[in-house]
């Protein structure tokens, strides 16, 4: 039996393996994607190539990197079984729902790539490549609007804007989207992270981590705090407003999404580079009202709880003004995270170790068996 003091609730604080992917120095808000500064990838590189530092270790060289964008254009296609899965599913489905299905019914029709070991890193890039059409199919259906065509030549980002709203992006709106999928690409061992790699440990294949992966993002604990937060700000309107009902839900001891972090203990550093991109967004678009409501919202927060924000706060301030229904913000998380979750997947694979930890058990031991006719 487990000593009842070991036992580390939500496994806080708790080492479960090595890895060489991420680390995050939550004393001084640093994140590091192998060795690199995300203030850095946020500053220079772009989705494809932190992909690319996360599946293969090391950044591309600019042959490498054209390669890896080419067979990201080329894999955009889904299979007609799956787009008729897509066309059939409920309009008013969650797209995270559909998300998860969608990524469990690709695997019937790619059996090669979901075994897991030498296909593993074919299906990372199947899966990143894949997941925007997915969403875009079933987004632009809900619209009323064409289906998206593969369009190889876009960036993942501007495929991404396009794939979901039918339109290009401009130069701006493409960086701040990819930015965004820089911040979101990995982060250690979060919860979603973690199911992947459970499910990878049992030797499972790799769209059923991924699976499992978005089931664990799409709680508001987690990827679904960007979409509560959004709702908050928009319940606000005004910044004058936002003092008088964050200290009414603080009072209510109601969490406010957006804030807090189980690792990080200063800002997010995520969150500080996204809430710029959300002031050049507003200021490209002369209404920063989005802006001005999260910082009142932030000092308040800050001021009353001493709780600071994490990266999910800033979503909506980018995605909203470019045309993102709120009902997105984590399906995009996911567009993103699937290359930290893969990466992870394949490091799963590479040093494998059944996840298996144990429990405290506090129920009963003894009890005297009763037959059903006896039973109250
Ligand atoms: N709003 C208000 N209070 C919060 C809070 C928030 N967002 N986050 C934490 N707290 C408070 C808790 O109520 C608790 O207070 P108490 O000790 O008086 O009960 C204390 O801070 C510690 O919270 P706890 O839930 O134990 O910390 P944790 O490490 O388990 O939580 C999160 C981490 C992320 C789950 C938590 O901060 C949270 O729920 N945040 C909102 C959701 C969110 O933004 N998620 C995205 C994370 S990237």
């Amino acid at each position: 039996m487990v000593d009842q003091a070991r036992v580390q609730r939500g496994l806080e604080e708790v080492v479960a393996l090595e890895s060489r992917i991420c680390f995050i120095d939550g004393k001084q808000g640093r994140l590091i994607y192998r060795g690199y500064d995300i203030r850095d990838l946020a500053a220079h590189a772009t989705f494809e190539e932190v992909a690319h530092l996360l599946w293969y270790g090391r950044l591309p060289n600019a042959r490498e990197l054209s390669e890896l964008r080419s067979r990201l254009g080329a894999l955009r296609t889904l299979p007609d079984p799956l787009n008729r899965l897509l066309d059939s599913l409920p309009v008013d489905a969650s797209p995270m729902d559909v998300l998860r299905t969608a990524v469990s019914a690709l695997a019937l029709y790619e059996p090669a790539e979901t075994k897991p070991g030498a296909s593993a890193i074919a299906g990372a890039e199947r899966l990143t490549a894949a997941l925007p059409t997915i969403l875009g199919r079933f987004h632009r259906r809900r619209r009323g609007l064409p289906k998206p065509e593969p369009r190889p030549q876009l960036s993942h980002a501007a495929y991404l804007l396009y794939a979901l709203l039918d339109r290009s992006a401009t130069e701006l709106e493409e960086r701040a989207l990819d930015v965004a999928l820089i911040l979101h690409a990995d982060h250690e061992l979060n919860a979603s992270t973690f199911a992947a790699r459970v499910t990878a440990s049992t030797l499972s294949d790799l769209y059923s981590s991924v699976t499992s992966a978005i089931g664990a993002l799409k709680g508001p604990l987690h990827g679904g705090a960007n979409e509560r937060a959004m709702e908050l700000v928009e319940q606000i309107g005004t910044p004058d407003r936002a003092e008088a009902i964050v200290k009414e839900k603080l009072a209510r001891h109601e969490r406010i999404m957006g804030f807090g972090h189980r690792v990080y203990k200063v800002e997010d550093p995520r969150a500080t580079i996204l809430r710029e991109w959300g002031r050049k967004i507003g200021e490209s678009t002369g209404d920063l009202h989005y802006y001005e409501v999260l910082e009142r919202i932030k000092e308040v927060v800050q001021r009353e709880k001493n709780l600071f924000a994490n990266l999910d706060l800033y979503s909506g301030s980018v995605y909203t003004p470019l045309g993102f229904p709120r009902d997105l913000f984590t399906p995009i998380f996911a567009v993103s995270r699937v290359s930290g979750w893969t990466a992870h997947i394949l490091e799963e694979y590479e040093d494998l170790r059944l996840i298996r930890p144990s429990a405290q058990y506090i129920g009963p031991t003894d009890l005297p068996w009763v037959p059903v006719e006896k039973r109250t």
